[in-house]
Protein backbone atom coordinates (compact mmCIF):
# COMPACT_ATOMS: atom_id res chain seq x y z
CA UNK A 1 0.00 0.00 0.00
CA UNK A 2 1.53 3.19 -1.31
CA UNK A 3 0.78 6.01 1.38
CA UNK A 4 1.07 9.59 0.92
CA UNK A 5 0.36 12.60 3.14
CA UNK A 6 -2.05 15.60 1.94
CA UNK A 7 -3.10 19.31 3.25
CA UNK A 8 -4.97 19.62 0.29
CA UNK A 9 -8.29 21.09 0.98
CA UNK A 10 -10.87 18.26 1.23
CA UNK A 11 -13.75 19.38 -0.74
CA UNK A 12 -11.12 19.08 -3.52
CA UNK A 13 -9.41 16.21 -3.33
CA UNK A 14 -10.33 13.97 -6.39
CA UNK A 15 -10.73 10.36 -4.12
CA UNK A 16 -12.90 7.52 -4.52
CA UNK A 17 -13.82 7.54 -0.95
CA UNK A 18 -12.76 10.38 1.98
CA UNK A 19 -13.19 8.47 5.60
CA UNK A 20 -13.94 10.67 8.60
CA UNK A 21 -14.35 10.45 12.06
CA UNK A 22 -17.87 11.03 13.91
CA UNK A 23 -17.21 11.30 17.55
CA UNK A 24 -20.32 10.99 20.30
CA UNK A 25 -20.26 13.79 22.55
CA UNK A 26 -23.04 13.19 24.56
CA UNK A 27 -22.25 12.67 28.44
CA UNK A 28 -23.68 10.48 30.93
CA UNK A 29 -24.30 7.09 29.98
CA UNK A 30 -28.29 7.31 28.99
CA UNK A 31 -27.80 10.36 26.78
CA UNK A 32 -28.72 10.30 23.18
CA UNK A 33 -25.85 10.46 20.90
CA UNK A 34 -24.50 13.05 19.98
CA UNK A 35 -22.73 12.89 17.16
CA UNK A 36 -19.59 15.50 16.37
CA UNK A 37 -17.96 15.51 13.25
CA UNK A 38 -14.24 15.49 13.09
CA UNK A 39 -13.48 18.20 10.94
CA UNK A 40 -13.41 21.89 10.97
CA UNK A 41 -14.11 21.96 7.37
CA UNK A 42 -17.07 23.94 6.18
CA UNK A 43 -17.78 22.18 2.94
CA UNK A 44 -17.31 18.53 4.99
CA UNK A 45 -19.86 19.98 7.45
CA UNK A 46 -22.30 20.89 4.61
CA UNK A 47 -22.07 17.38 2.69
CA UNK A 48 -22.63 15.50 6.00
CA UNK A 49 -25.59 17.40 7.43
CA UNK A 50 -28.51 15.68 6.02
CA UNK A 51 -27.16 12.41 7.29
CA UNK A 52 -26.22 13.50 10.46
CA UNK A 53 -29.84 14.89 11.34
CA UNK A 54 -31.12 11.81 10.40
CA UNK A 55 -30.20 10.10 13.04
CA UNK A 56 -28.12 7.20 11.11
CA UNK A 57 -24.66 8.18 12.40
CA UNK A 58 -24.39 8.28 15.81
CA UNK A 59 -20.42 7.67 16.41
CA UNK A 60 -20.36 4.68 18.13
CA UNK A 61 -17.34 2.67 17.93
CA UNK A 62 -16.79 1.29 14.45
CA UNK A 63 -19.62 2.16 12.59
CA UNK A 64 -19.58 2.36 9.41
CA UNK A 65 -22.14 4.56 7.34
CA UNK A 66 -21.18 4.92 3.61
CA UNK A 67 -22.46 7.86 1.46
CA UNK A 68 -22.48 8.17 -2.08
CA UNK A 69 -21.87 11.58 -4.17
CA UNK A 70 -21.30 13.46 -1.01
CA UNK A 71 -22.59 17.22 -2.74
CA UNK A 72 -20.10 20.17 -2.68
CA UNK A 73 -17.16 17.20 -2.84
CA UNK A 74 -14.58 15.96 -5.47
CA UNK A 75 -14.88 12.39 -3.58
CA UNK A 76 -17.22 9.97 -4.80
CA UNK A 77 -17.93 8.84 -1.72
CA UNK A 78 -18.05 9.70 1.85
CA UNK A 79 -17.30 7.36 4.82
CA UNK A 80 -18.41 8.05 8.49
CA UNK A 81 -16.53 6.06 10.97
CA UNK A 82 -17.53 5.84 14.34
CA UNK A 83 -14.79 6.47 17.06
CA UNK A 84 -16.99 6.14 20.55
CA UNK A 85 -17.10 9.05 22.96
CA UNK A 86 -14.98 12.07 21.96
CA UNK A 87 -13.96 11.90 26.52
CA UNK A 88 -11.96 8.28 25.23
CA UNK A 89 -10.94 8.61 22.12
CA UNK A 90 -6.92 8.45 21.27
CA UNK A 91 -4.63 7.25 19.04
CA UNK A 92 -5.07 3.80 20.36
CA UNK A 93 -9.13 3.56 19.09
CA UNK A 94 -7.83 5.75 16.22
CA UNK A 95 -5.37 3.23 14.86
CA UNK A 96 -8.40 0.92 14.86
CA UNK A 97 -10.87 3.11 13.28
CA UNK A 98 -8.25 2.63 10.46
CA UNK A 99 -7.66 -0.72 10.26
CA UNK A 100 -12.06 -0.73 10.40
CA UNK A 101 -12.23 1.78 7.06
CA UNK A 102 -9.70 -0.36 4.88
CA UNK A 103 -11.26 -3.79 6.18
CA UNK A 104 -14.85 -1.81 5.24
CA UNK A 105 -13.89 -0.55 2.33
CA UNK A 106 -11.23 -3.69 0.92
CA UNK A 107 -14.37 -5.99 -0.29
CA UNK A 108 -16.55 -2.82 -2.06
CA UNK A 109 -13.66 -2.81 -4.55
CA UNK A 110 -11.95 0.24 -3.52
CA UNK A 111 -8.42 0.13 -3.98
CA UNK A 112 -7.91 3.78 -2.64
CA UNK A 113 -9.03 6.21 -0.26
CA UNK A 114 -8.27 8.99 1.92
CA UNK A 115 -8.02 9.44 5.32
CA UNK A 116 -9.43 12.85 7.28
CA UNK A 117 -7.30 13.49 10.35
CA UNK A 118 -9.63 13.74 13.10
CA UNK A 119 -9.72 17.49 14.71
CA UNK A 120 -10.22 16.03 18.45
CA UNK A 121 -6.36 14.78 18.04
CA UNK A 122 -4.88 17.75 16.91
CA UNK A 123 -2.48 18.72 19.21
CA UNK A 124 -0.96 15.67 18.78
CA UNK A 125 -0.43 15.82 14.65
CA UNK A 126 2.57 13.09 14.89
CA UNK A 127 1.15 10.60 16.46
CA UNK A 128 -2.53 10.96 14.60
CA UNK A 129 -0.54 9.87 11.60
CA UNK A 130 1.60 7.71 12.80
CA UNK A 131 -1.56 5.44 14.61
CA UNK A 132 -3.79 6.07 10.56
CA UNK A 133 -0.80 4.19 8.83
CA UNK A 134 -0.32 1.65 11.18
CA UNK A 135 -3.69 0.61 11.48
CA UNK A 136 -4.62 1.15 8.34
CA UNK A 137 -1.57 -1.90 7.13
CA UNK A 138 -3.19 -3.65 10.10
CA UNK A 139 -6.42 -3.35 8.32
CA UNK A 140 -4.76 -4.45 5.00
CA UNK A 141 -3.47 -8.02 5.94
CA UNK A 142 -5.52 -11.01 4.81
CA UNK A 143 -4.75 -14.54 5.70
CA UNK A 144 -6.50 -16.10 2.91
CA UNK A 145 -3.61 -17.01 0.93
CA UNK A 146 -4.13 -20.89 0.01
CA UNK A 147 -7.56 -20.49 -0.92
CA UNK A 148 -7.80 -21.53 -4.90
CA UNK A 149 -10.75 -18.61 -5.46
CA UNK A 150 -8.64 -16.20 -3.58
CA UNK A 151 -9.35 -12.32 -4.84
CA UNK A 152 -6.59 -10.02 -3.91
CA UNK A 153 -8.94 -7.10 -2.84
CA UNK A 154 -5.82 -4.57 -0.93
CA UNK A 155 -6.16 -1.26 -1.14
CA UNK A 156 -3.15 0.00 -2.45
CA UNK A 157 -3.31 3.64 -1.86
CA UNK A 158 -3.93 5.52 1.70
CA UNK A 159 -4.18 9.75 1.69
CA UNK A 160 -3.79 11.25 4.74
CA UNK A 161 -5.51 14.35 4.89
CA UNK A 162 -3.83 16.74 7.65
CA UNK A 163 -5.37 19.98 8.74
CA UNK A 164 -3.65 22.69 6.67
CA UNK A 165 -2.32 24.41 9.24
CA UNK A 166 0.38 21.34 9.64
CA UNK A 167 1.57 21.88 6.41
CA UNK A 168 4.45 24.05 7.88
CA UNK A 169 5.33 20.63 9.98
CA UNK A 170 5.60 19.09 6.65
CA UNK A 171 8.40 17.72 6.50
CA UNK A 172 8.87 16.02 9.84
CA UNK A 173 5.46 14.41 9.18
CA UNK A 174 6.05 13.04 5.91
CA UNK A 175 8.78 11.42 7.56
CA UNK A 176 6.78 9.99 10.60
CA UNK A 177 4.22 8.91 7.76
CA UNK A 178 7.71 7.12 6.24
CA UNK A 179 8.54 5.69 9.57
CA UNK A 180 5.05 4.38 10.27
CA UNK A 181 4.78 2.53 6.88
CA UNK A 182 7.99 0.61 7.27
CA UNK A 183 6.39 -0.20 11.14
CA UNK A 184 2.93 -1.35 9.50
CA UNK A 185 4.70 -3.31 7.35
CA UNK A 186 7.14 -5.10 10.00
CA UNK A 187 3.99 -6.00 11.30
CA UNK A 188 2.68 -7.96 8.11
CA UNK A 189 5.69 -9.36 7.48
CA UNK A 190 5.78 -11.31 11.02
CA UNK A 191 2.06 -12.09 10.18
CA UNK A 192 2.98 -13.96 6.88
CA UNK A 193 5.48 -16.01 8.53
CA UNK A 194 3.06 -17.17 11.65
CA UNK A 195 0.22 -17.41 8.94
CA UNK A 196 2.34 -20.56 7.29
CA UNK A 197 1.44 -23.60 8.26
CA UNK A 198 4.08 -25.93 10.32
CA UNK A 199 4.83 -27.59 6.76
CA UNK A 200 5.52 -24.76 5.07
CA UNK A 201 7.21 -23.16 7.86
CA UNK A 202 9.55 -25.57 8.81
CA UNK A 203 13.19 -24.29 11.12
CA UNK A 204 14.97 -24.22 7.91
CA UNK A 205 12.04 -22.34 5.95
CA UNK A 206 12.08 -19.76 8.51
CA UNK A 207 15.86 -19.51 8.19
CA UNK A 208 15.91 -19.02 4.60
CA UNK A 209 13.12 -16.19 5.53
CA UNK A 210 15.13 -14.93 7.76
CA UNK A 211 18.22 -14.73 5.22
CA UNK A 212 16.81 -13.56 2.84
CA UNK A 213 15.41 -10.23 4.99
CA UNK A 214 18.53 -9.59 5.66
CA UNK A 215 20.06 -9.69 2.79
CA UNK A 216 17.60 -7.34 0.50
CA UNK A 217 17.98 -4.86 3.63
CA UNK A 218 22.48 -5.40 3.46
CA UNK A 219 22.17 -4.50 0.07
CA UNK A 220 20.86 -1.23 0.31
CA UNK A 221 22.10 -0.69 3.94
CA UNK A 222 23.87 2.42 4.31
CA UNK A 223 25.31 3.90 8.22
CA UNK A 224 25.14 0.23 9.30
CA UNK A 225 26.37 -3.92 9.39
CA UNK A 226 23.68 -6.36 9.04
CA UNK A 227 24.35 -10.14 9.10
CA UNK A 228 22.24 -13.07 9.16
CA UNK A 229 23.81 -16.04 10.75
CA UNK A 230 22.14 -19.26 10.17
CA UNK A 231 23.24 -22.38 11.89
CA UNK A 232 21.83 -26.05 12.85
CA UNK A 233 22.38 -29.25 14.66
CA UNK A 234 25.98 -29.40 14.73
CA UNK A 235 26.35 -25.73 16.29
CA UNK A 236 23.93 -26.22 18.80
CA UNK A 237 25.26 -29.17 19.85
CA UNK A 238 29.22 -27.43 19.46
CA UNK A 239 27.70 -24.13 21.53
CA UNK A 240 26.18 -27.11 24.22
CA UNK A 241 22.94 -26.12 23.70
CA UNK A 242 21.52 -28.96 26.05
CA UNK A 243 18.00 -27.03 26.55
CA UNK A 244 17.58 -26.34 22.53
CA UNK A 245 18.69 -29.84 21.59
CA UNK A 246 16.59 -31.89 23.41
CA UNK A 247 13.57 -30.42 21.91
CA UNK A 248 14.92 -30.48 18.87
CA UNK A 249 16.11 -34.09 18.86
CA UNK A 250 13.08 -35.41 18.44
CA UNK A 251 11.76 -34.29 15.01
CA UNK A 252 12.89 -35.09 11.41
CA UNK A 253 12.77 -31.52 10.90
CA UNK A 254 16.11 -30.12 11.39
CA UNK A 255 16.37 -26.96 13.63
CA UNK A 256 17.91 -24.10 13.44
CA UNK A 257 19.67 -20.76 15.42
CA UNK A 258 19.32 -17.54 14.04
CA UNK A 259 21.45 -14.98 14.73
CA UNK A 260 20.66 -11.25 13.15
CA UNK A 261 23.45 -8.86 13.91
CA UNK A 262 22.24 -4.93 13.61
CA UNK A 263 25.64 -2.47 13.94
CA UNK A 264 25.51 1.02 13.24
CA UNK A 265 28.59 2.57 12.71
CA UNK A 266 28.14 5.13 14.99
CA UNK A 267 26.22 3.49 17.65
CA UNK A 268 27.41 3.14 21.18
CA UNK A 269 29.52 -0.08 22.63
CA UNK A 270 26.59 -0.24 25.00
CA UNK A 271 23.82 -1.39 25.18
CA UNK A 272 23.54 -4.11 23.20
CA UNK A 273 19.71 -5.19 23.27
CA UNK A 274 19.22 -8.99 22.63
CA UNK A 275 15.89 -10.11 21.38
CA UNK A 276 15.00 -13.43 21.77
CA UNK A 277 12.48 -15.36 20.39
CA UNK A 278 10.36 -18.81 20.72
CA UNK A 279 10.54 -20.47 17.09
CA UNK A 280 8.96 -23.62 17.42
CA UNK A 281 7.39 -24.38 14.29
CA UNK A 282 5.29 -26.70 15.34
CA UNK A 283 4.18 -27.90 18.89
CA UNK A 284 2.85 -31.37 19.23
CA UNK A 285 3.72 -31.35 22.95
CA UNK A 286 6.51 -34.14 22.05
CA UNK A 287 5.76 -37.27 23.80
CA UNK A 288 3.98 -35.54 26.56
CA UNK A 289 1.60 -34.95 23.34
CA UNK A 290 -1.27 -32.59 23.33
CA UNK A 291 -5.02 -33.29 22.55
CA UNK A 292 -5.72 -33.58 19.40
CA UNK A 293 -8.93 -30.62 19.79
CA UNK A 294 -7.21 -27.68 18.31
CA UNK A 295 -3.26 -28.88 18.14
CA UNK A 296 -3.61 -27.30 14.61
CA UNK A 297 -3.20 -24.27 16.26
CA UNK A 298 -0.08 -24.95 17.36
CA UNK A 299 2.12 -23.91 13.85
CA UNK A 300 1.59 -20.60 15.38
CA UNK A 301 3.90 -21.48 18.16
CA UNK A 302 6.73 -19.60 16.39
CA UNK A 303 4.99 -15.79 16.75
CA UNK A 304 7.64 -14.77 19.19
CA UNK A 305 10.08 -15.42 16.32
CA UNK A 306 8.72 -13.98 13.65
CA UNK A 307 7.97 -10.61 16.33
CA UNK A 308 11.64 -10.47 16.43
CA UNK A 309 12.19 -10.97 12.48
CA UNK A 310 9.63 -8.61 11.96
CA UNK A 311 11.04 -5.99 14.53
CA UNK A 312 14.90 -6.41 13.00
CA UNK A 313 13.49 -5.24 9.57
CA UNK A 314 11.73 -2.49 10.68
CA UNK A 315 14.62 -1.49 13.00
CA UNK A 316 17.03 -1.65 9.86
CA UNK A 317 14.95 0.21 7.95
CA UNK A 318 14.37 2.62 10.41
CA UNK A 319 18.16 2.76 11.47
CA UNK A 320 17.92 3.79 14.99
CA UNK A 321 21.90 4.60 16.89
CA UNK A 322 21.33 1.37 18.50
CA UNK A 323 23.37 -2.18 18.72
CA UNK A 324 20.80 -5.03 18.21
CA UNK A 325 20.78 -8.70 18.25
CA UNK A 326 18.20 -11.24 17.18
CA UNK A 327 18.13 -14.74 18.39
CA UNK A 328 15.51 -16.63 17.10
CA UNK A 329 15.72 -21.10 17.81
CA UNK A 330 13.89 -22.91 15.60
CA UNK A 331 12.77 -26.60 15.78
CA UNK A 332 9.83 -28.30 16.26
CA UNK A 333 8.22 -30.51 19.30
CA UNK A 334 7.63 -33.94 18.11
CA UNK A 335 6.96 -37.34 19.89
CA UNK A 336 9.61 -39.87 18.14
CA UNK A 337 11.73 -42.86 19.25
CA UNK A 338 14.63 -39.90 19.48
CA UNK A 339 12.16 -37.51 21.56
CA UNK A 340 13.26 -36.63 25.17
CA UNK A 341 10.87 -38.28 27.75
CA UNK A 342 9.81 -36.82 30.85
CA UNK A 343 12.14 -37.57 33.65
CA UNK A 344 15.09 -37.03 31.22
CA UNK A 345 17.92 -34.25 32.63
CA UNK A 346 19.58 -31.38 30.33
CA UNK A 347 22.44 -29.57 31.11
CA UNK A 348 21.42 -25.68 29.58
CA UNK A 349 24.16 -24.01 27.61
CA UNK A 350 24.76 -21.96 31.30
CA UNK A 351 25.43 -25.29 32.91
CA UNK A 352 22.71 -25.85 34.58
CA UNK A 353 20.61 -28.73 34.64
CA UNK A 354 16.99 -29.24 33.80
CA UNK A 355 14.81 -32.79 34.85
CA UNK A 356 11.84 -32.50 31.97
CA UNK A 357 8.77 -32.75 33.84
CA UNK A 358 6.57 -32.05 30.61
CA UNK A 359 8.12 -32.60 27.20
CA UNK A 360 5.10 -30.09 26.17
CA UNK A 361 6.66 -27.26 28.49
CA UNK A 362 9.63 -26.89 25.65
CA UNK A 363 9.56 -22.89 24.80
CA UNK A 364 11.62 -22.16 27.81
CA UNK A 365 14.15 -24.72 27.63
CA UNK A 366 14.63 -23.62 23.53
CA UNK A 367 14.90 -20.07 25.46
CA UNK A 368 16.66 -20.90 28.69
CA UNK A 369 19.71 -21.30 25.65
CA UNK A 370 19.11 -18.25 23.19
CA UNK A 371 19.12 -15.87 26.72
CA UNK A 372 22.35 -16.97 27.71
CA UNK A 373 23.83 -16.84 24.11
CA UNK A 374 22.35 -13.11 23.93
CA UNK A 375 24.17 -12.90 26.72
CA UNK A 376 26.94 -14.52 25.93
CA UNK A 377 27.09 -12.85 22.26
CA UNK A 378 27.13 -8.92 24.42
CA UNK A 379 23.75 -8.26 25.13
CA UNK A 380 23.10 -5.79 27.70
CA UNK A 381 19.53 -5.59 27.81
CA UNK A 382 17.36 -9.09 27.11
CA UNK A 383 13.59 -8.81 25.48
CA UNK A 384 12.51 -12.51 25.01
CA UNK A 385 8.83 -12.89 23.20
CA UNK A 386 7.16 -16.31 23.11
CA UNK A 387 3.61 -18.19 22.92
CA UNK A 388 5.10 -19.29 26.25
CA UNK A 389 1.62 -20.88 28.55
CA UNK A 390 -1.59 -21.74 28.05
CA UNK A 391 -1.89 -20.10 31.77
CA UNK A 392 -1.15 -16.77 30.16
CA UNK A 393 -4.24 -16.89 28.22
CA UNK A 394 -6.67 -17.87 31.25
CA UNK A 395 -5.36 -15.20 33.36
CA UNK A 396 -5.21 -12.73 30.72
CA UNK A 397 -7.35 -13.61 27.75
CA UNK A 398 -7.30 -12.34 24.37
CA UNK A 399 -6.89 -8.72 25.06
CA UNK A 400 -3.32 -8.47 27.28
CA UNK A 401 -0.08 -9.99 26.50
CA UNK A 402 1.47 -10.98 29.68
CA UNK A 403 5.05 -9.13 30.71
CA UNK A 404 7.97 -9.88 33.32
CA UNK A 405 10.40 -8.37 33.97
CA UNK A 406 13.37 -7.88 36.57
CA UNK A 407 14.38 -4.38 36.29
CA UNK A 408 12.27 -1.37 37.04
CA UNK A 409 14.04 0.83 34.66
CA UNK A 410 13.60 -1.62 31.61
CA UNK A 411 10.24 -1.79 32.48
CA UNK A 412 9.24 1.78 32.81
CA UNK A 413 10.79 2.08 29.17
CA UNK A 414 8.68 -0.62 27.90
CA UNK A 415 5.89 0.80 28.94
CA UNK A 416 6.49 4.23 27.50
CA UNK A 417 7.20 1.80 23.83
CA UNK A 418 4.17 0.40 24.33
CA UNK A 419 2.24 3.65 24.92
CA UNK A 420 3.66 4.93 21.43
CA UNK A 421 2.94 1.11 19.85
CA UNK A 422 -0.82 1.27 20.84
CA UNK A 423 -0.30 -2.64 22.26
CA UNK A 424 -2.10 -3.97 25.64
CA UNK A 425 0.35 -5.92 27.99
CA UNK A 426 -0.02 -6.48 31.47
CA UNK A 427 2.39 -6.90 34.53
CA UNK A 428 2.43 -10.31 36.22
CA UNK A 429 5.05 -11.01 38.90
CA UNK A 430 8.42 -12.68 39.42
CA UNK A 431 8.49 -13.17 42.92
CA UNK A 432 10.90 -15.18 44.60
CA UNK A 433 8.80 -17.64 46.37
CA UNK A 434 7.72 -19.17 43.46
CA UNK A 435 10.65 -20.42 42.65
CA UNK A 436 10.28 -23.28 45.24
CA UNK A 437 7.69 -24.31 42.30
CA UNK A 438 10.61 -25.24 40.33
CA UNK A 439 12.39 -26.80 42.11
CA UNK A 440 13.69 -30.79 41.41
CA UNK A 441 15.15 -33.69 43.30
CA UNK A 442 17.77 -34.53 40.81
CA UNK A 443 18.93 -31.66 39.43
CA UNK A 444 18.93 -27.53 39.69
CA UNK A 445 15.46 -27.35 38.31
CA UNK A 446 11.68 -29.16 36.54
CA UNK A 447 10.68 -27.22 33.36
CA UNK A 448 7.08 -27.16 34.75
CA UNK A 449 5.66 -25.30 37.72
CA UNK A 450 2.10 -27.23 37.17
CA UNK A 451 -0.77 -25.75 37.28
CA UNK A 452 -1.59 -22.98 39.12
CA UNK A 453 0.41 -19.97 38.02
CA UNK A 454 1.87 -21.11 34.90
CA UNK A 455 2.73 -17.83 33.38
CA UNK A 456 4.39 -16.88 36.15
CA UNK A 457 6.57 -20.23 36.97
CA UNK A 458 7.48 -20.28 33.21
CA UNK A 459 8.90 -16.58 33.65
CA UNK A 460 10.93 -17.60 37.04
CA UNK A 461 12.33 -21.04 34.79
CA UNK A 462 13.84 -17.76 31.94
CA UNK A 463 14.58 -15.87 34.77
CA UNK A 464 17.04 -18.45 35.68
CA UNK A 465 19.04 -17.97 32.67
CA UNK A 466 19.01 -14.25 32.62
CA UNK A 467 21.70 -14.45 35.76
CA UNK A 468 20.56 -10.44 36.41
CA UNK A 469 21.02 -8.56 33.06
CA UNK A 470 18.13 -6.21 32.68
CA UNK A 471 15.11 -8.16 31.08
CA UNK A 472 11.61 -8.01 29.69
CA UNK A 473 9.66 -11.77 29.54
CA UNK A 474 6.24 -10.95 26.57
CA UNK A 475 4.52 -14.27 26.99
CA UNK A 476 1.97 -13.71 23.82
CA UNK A 477 0.18 -17.06 24.05
CA UNK A 478 -2.99 -14.81 23.75
CA UNK A 479 -2.42 -12.53 21.67
CA UNK A 480 -0.51 -13.77 18.81
CA UNK A 481 -3.55 -15.15 17.26
CA UNK A 482 -7.08 -13.55 16.49
CA UNK A 483 -9.30 -15.90 17.19
CA UNK A 484 -12.65 -14.36 14.95
CA UNK A 485 -12.48 -11.55 12.67
CA UNK A 486 -12.62 -7.90 13.93
CA UNK A 487 -13.73 -4.63 11.90
CA UNK A 488 -9.87 -3.00 12.37
CA UNK A 489 -7.66 -7.00 12.35
CA UNK A 490 -8.80 -9.92 10.46
CA UNK A 491 -8.67 -13.23 11.83
CA UNK A 492 -5.61 -15.46 12.43
CA UNK A 493 -2.18 -13.64 12.97
CA UNK A 494 -2.12 -10.74 14.73
CA UNK A 495 1.96 -9.71 14.28
CA UNK A 496 1.42 -9.01 18.33
CA UNK A 497 4.76 -7.34 19.80
CA UNK A 498 6.96 -6.19 15.90
CA UNK A 499 5.50 -2.29 17.18
CA UNK A 500 6.54 -2.49 20.52
CA UNK A 501 9.82 -3.75 20.61
CA UNK A 502 10.79 -1.51 17.54
CA UNK A 503 9.60 1.79 19.89
CA UNK A 504 11.11 -0.19 22.41
CA UNK A 505 14.64 -0.21 20.54
CA UNK A 506 14.15 3.48 19.30
CA UNK A 507 13.68 4.89 23.11
CA UNK A 508 17.22 4.02 23.39
CA UNK A 509 18.68 5.89 20.65
CA UNK A 510 21.20 8.80 21.88
CA UNK A 511 19.64 11.63 24.08
CA UNK A 512 16.04 9.90 24.37
CA UNK A 513 16.97 8.26 28.14
CA UNK A 514 13.96 8.52 29.42
CA UNK A 515 12.97 6.47 31.92
CA UNK A 516 8.93 7.66 32.46
CA UNK A 517 7.42 7.97 35.91
CA UNK A 518 5.58 4.93 37.05
CA UNK A 519 2.40 7.31 37.24
CA UNK A 520 2.25 7.37 34.15
CA UNK A 521 -0.55 4.80 33.07
N1 LIG B 1 2.95 -23.40 22.99
C1 LIG B 1 2.37 -23.76 24.23
C2 LIG B 1 1.61 -22.62 24.89
C3 LIG B 1 0.39 -22.12 24.16
C4 LIG B 1 -0.88 -22.48 24.59
C5 LIG B 1 0.49 -21.21 23.14
C6 LIG B 1 -1.99 -21.98 23.97
C7 LIG B 1 -0.62 -20.71 22.51
C8 LIG B 1 -1.86 -21.09 22.94
C9 LIG B 1 3.48 -24.20 25.20
O1 LIG B 1 4.58 -24.80 24.63
C10 LIG B 1 2.88 -25.19 26.12
O2 LIG B 1 2.52 -26.24 25.67
N2 LIG B 1 2.78 -24.85 27.39
C11 LIG B 1 2.24 -25.69 28.37
C12 LIG B 1 3.13 -25.65 29.58
C13 LIG B 1 2.82 -26.69 30.61
C14 LIG B 1 3.08 -28.07 30.07
C15 LIG B 1 3.64 -26.44 31.85
C16 LIG B 1 0.85 -25.17 28.71
O3 LIG B 1 0.64 -23.98 28.74
O4 LIG B 1 -0.04 -26.01 28.90
MN1 LIG C 1 4.33 -26.88 24.38
ZN1 LIG D 1 4.97 -24.28 22.68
Amino acid sequence: MKTHLSFSNPAELETECLALVVLNTAEGQKAEPLPALQTSDRALQDAARELLSSGEVTGKIFETVMLHHPGGLKARRLLFIGGGKAKNFTAYELRKLAGTAVRFLKPKGIRSFAFVAPEALLSAAQENLKAIVEGAFVGNFDPDIYKSDRKEELVQELTVLAAEKFERDGKSLQAELEQARIIGESQNFARELVNEPGNRMTPAILGRRAAELVRQIAERADGFRITCEIYGADKIKELKMGAFWSVAQGSDEPPTLIVIKYDPVDAPEKPVIGLVGKGITFDSGGISIKPSDGMEKMKYDMAGGAAMLGAMRAIALLKPRVKVIAIVLATENMPSGKAQKPGDVQIAMSGKSIEIINTDAEGRLVLADGLHYARHLGCTHLVDAATLTGACVVALGMVNAGIFSNDEQMFARFRSALRRSGEKMWRLPIDEEYKEMIRSNIADMVNSGGRYGGAVTAAMFLHEFVEGTPWIHLDIAGTAWMEENKSWIAKGPSGIAVRSLVEFVRGFEDGKTETTSLAER
